[in-house]
């Protein structure tokens, strides 16, 4: 499948994702890079590697950013002809004509066990803050479908690590980072390779390889 990945920082789970193409284990291919950001760390790493980049100079997509939610979408399905939309580290919230268009194809990723530690203002080391200050033993990441809110769609796989008394937040947020590495390859590989079903209640359940 053709992805849209969108970084707004590092973009280490899209190099993750990206180093998982090349070796073989995720069938698909990075169509375009969108981001808010046009000088992270994701965009230039795509740029370093020959991928299509899409960046929006603004807060938001509107017209002074020179690109609409509609322009987007045009330019994810007809230009780049994407067909799954990857969240990774990416902070702002997906416009609806995009989800709309992308039905069960765009995916997130939070370093937080959802439905905790979620939802708009729990981003980043926030989240990780969140939950040692709660005295949680396990946190992890989550890999959810996305629809119009914030960390709130469907849950298609989580992974847990411990988290001890002494933890800083920083150390949880490395713990849980490289957990996010391992998982979301995988997933986005049962993206690619359909063996992704939906349950009767709405649950999306991932099968395995073999
Ligand atoms: C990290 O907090 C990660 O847990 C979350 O977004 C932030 C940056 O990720 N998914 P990345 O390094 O830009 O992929």
């Amino acid at each position: 499948k053709r992805l849209a990945v969108f970084v707004s920082g590092g973009g280490s789970n899209f190099r993750a994702i990206h180093a998982a193409i090349q070796e073989g284990s995720v069938h698909g291919e990075v169509a375009v890079v969108v981001s808010n950001a046009p000088t992270c760390g994701g965009v230039a790493y795509a740029q370093s590697h020959g991928i299509p980049t899409l960046t929006y100079p603004a807060p938001k997509l509107d017209p002074a950013a020179g690109l609409t939610a509609e322009q987007l979408v045009q330019q994810l399905t007809q230009e780049y002809r994407a067909d799954a939309v990857i969240l990774a580290g990416y902070l702002k919230l997906i416009p609806s004509e995009l989800v709309r268009a992308y039905k069960r194809a765009i995916l997130n990723i939070h370093p937080g066990l959802l439905p905790s530690f979620g939802g708009k203002g729990y981003y980043g080391i926030k989240v990780h803050q969140a939950v040692v200050a709660s005295g949680a033993r396990f946190s992890g990441p989550t890999i959810h479908f996305v629809d119009e809110e914030y960390d709130t769609g469907p849950i298609l796989a989580q992974a847990v690590v411990p988290v001890y008394p002494t933890d800083r937040p920083e150390q949880v947020a490395a713990r849980v980072l490289k957990e996010e590495h391992k998982l979301y390859p995988e997933c986005v590989a049962a993206l690619c390779e359909e063996r992704i079903t939906w349950r009767h209640d709405g649950v999306p359940i991932m099968w395995s390889a073999h």
